[in-house]
């Protein structure tokens, strides 16, 4: 398994500090809070990899990790959220939408979503960004723990219909974090970005 070998490589400020733009990355990404380093972790089966809290507004930087000597996961500052100074916003808007836009190794885009707040502004905004640009996205609607069936198959319906209109080739499932739900799913979806 790729991700169980996933290590801390650095955390970037800036993308000039990022490993060389060659070999192949897939990117978190999503609101602050929605659980992108729990799910991160979860993938790679490895609890203190990325790390995680209960307060928004922990990943500041760009964290990578290495799965081999080409293959990397990143961890993305969390979008929008309120209490971090607005200059600091400013620069990670404009840091993230760069990355995004100039990455060549980037084959794709974890958006990360809590399954009972779905499709939020940032969200809406993710998706189209990658319908413009060509770039593959797969959502995690996570924290689905905390929805009955019911609610979650709801949800996820709802969802895709709705990204359906603002990004057709995106892909959507469930997943939790805390009781590892989806992990399987969203792995084959990785591992195929990844070429391996
Ligand atoms: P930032 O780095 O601040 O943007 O946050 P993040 O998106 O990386 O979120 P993080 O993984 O740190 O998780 C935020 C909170 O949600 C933590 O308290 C986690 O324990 C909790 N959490 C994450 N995933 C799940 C899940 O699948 N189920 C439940 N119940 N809680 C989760
Ligand atoms: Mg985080």
């Amino acid at each position: 398994n790729l991700f169980r070998r996933a290590q801390f490589q650095l955390a970037a400020h800036e993308l000039r500090q990022l490993p060389a733009d060659r070999g192949a990355e897939i990117a978190f990404a999503g609101r602050s809070n929605a659980g992108k380093s729990s799910a991160l972790n979860t993938l790679c089966d490895q609890t203190g990899l990325a790390r995680t809290s209960k307060t928004p507004g922990r990943t500041q930087q760009l964290v990578v990790f290495t799965l081999d000597a080409d293959r990397r996961l990143i961890d993305l500052p969390g979008y929008g959220y309120a209490k971090v100074p607005e200059a600091l916003r400013d620069h990670w808007r404009k840091v993230i939408d760069q990355y995004l836009s100039d990455r060549q190794s980037l084959r794709g885009v974890v958006l990360i979503m809590d399954s009972r707040h779905p499709l939020k502004d940032f969200d809406r905004m993710m998706l189209t960004f990658c319908r413009d640009i060509g770039l593959p996205c797969h959502v995690l609607m996570t924290k689905v723990d905390k929805l009955s069936r019911g609610e979650a198959a709801r949800t996820l319906q709802q969802t895709r219909k709705e990204m359906g209109l603002l990004c057709p080739d995106a892909t959507a499932q469930l997943f939790s974090s805390l009781h590892k739900i989806g992990v399987d799913e969203a792995r084959a979806t990785l591992a195929q970005w990844l070429n391996a």
